[in-house]
C-alpha cells in the first residue's frame, strides 16, 4: 500500500537527515495528491521537478557525509540511491505525458523504496556516523544534537565543502549554503537553515 506519511519508524536519529527525509516524504505526497486529483499537466510537472530536486540534493548530502566518515558500505548505499535516480529519470517523462499506469507503478515503487531505505539502509549509515563522531571528536554528539554546540566553530571539518542554493530561515531568502557534516550552513549568515527543534539524537 502506498504511504508517504513520515512516522517514527522512519527516524534515523540524525537531525538534519531526518528533516530532509520529512521534506522528501511531504514532496512525494504532494505529487501523489496532484496525480489523484488529476491536476493540470503543469502542476504535475512542478511536483515532479520538486521531487527530483529534493531527491538529488538529499542523496548528494548523504553521499558526501558517508564519504567524509569513510563509511564501508558506501557503494551498497549509493547503489540504492542510483536505483531511485534511474527510476525517477525513467518514469518522470511518462508521468508528465499523462501515463496513469506509469504514475501508479512509480508511486508504488517510491513508497516502498522510501520505507525500506530509511528504516534499514539509512539507519545503518546513521549508526556509523554517530560512532564515527563519538570516536573522532569530543563534541561529536553535541554537534548533532544541540544548538549551543552548533554555534561553536566547526571542529575538524576539512573544506572545501559542496555548495548548493537553498532558502535560509535567518536571511529569509535564497542563499549559497555549504553542505557540512552538521548540515547546510548559510554562507551569508553562517546559520543552519534547519531550525533547532528538528535536531535530536
Ligand atoms: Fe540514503
Amino acid at each position: 500500500m502506498r504511504n508517504f506519511r513520515w512516522t517514527q519508524e522512519n527516524e534515523i536519529f540524525l537531525g538534519q537527515i531526518d528533516a530532509e527525509h520529512r521534506d522528501l516524504f511531504r514532496v512525494a505526497e504532494g505529487l501523489q495528491q496532484a496525480l489523484e486529483e488529476q491536476a493540470p499537466a503543469a502542476t504535475v510537472k512542478q511536483h515532479l521537478e520538486s521531487l527530483i530536486a529534493h531527491t538529488e540534493e538529499h542523496f548528494s548530502h548523504e553521499e558526501w557525509l558517508m564519504q567524509s566518515v569513510k563509511y564501508p558500505s558506501y557503494n551498497w548505499h549509493k547503489q540504492q540511491h542510483d536505483t531511485a535516480r534511474r527510476r525517477l529519470r525513467l518514469f518522470s517523462p511518462l508521468i508528465q505525458a499523462g501515463d496513469a499506469e506509469a504514475a501508479e507503478l512509480f508511486l508504488e515503487f517510491l513508497s516502498g523504496w522510501f520505507q525500506d531505505h530509511t528504516s534499514l539502509t539509512d539507519r545503518m549509515m546513521a549508526a556509523h556516523i554517530r560512532n564515527y563522531e563519538r570516536s573522532h571528536t569530543a563534541a561529536g554528539l553535541e554537534r548533532w544534537g544541540s544548538r549551543a554546540a552548533v554555534a561553536e566553530p566547526a571542529v575538524n571539518e576539512d573544506g572545501p565543502f559542496p555548495k548548493t542554493m537553498r532558502f535560509c530561515k535567518a536571511c529569509l531568502g535564497e542563499t549559497t549554503h555549504e553542505i557540512r557534516s552538521r548540515g547546510f550552513v548559510c554562507l551569508s549568515c553562517a546559520e543552519r537553515s534547519v531550525s533547532a527543534d528538528l535536531d535530536r539524537d
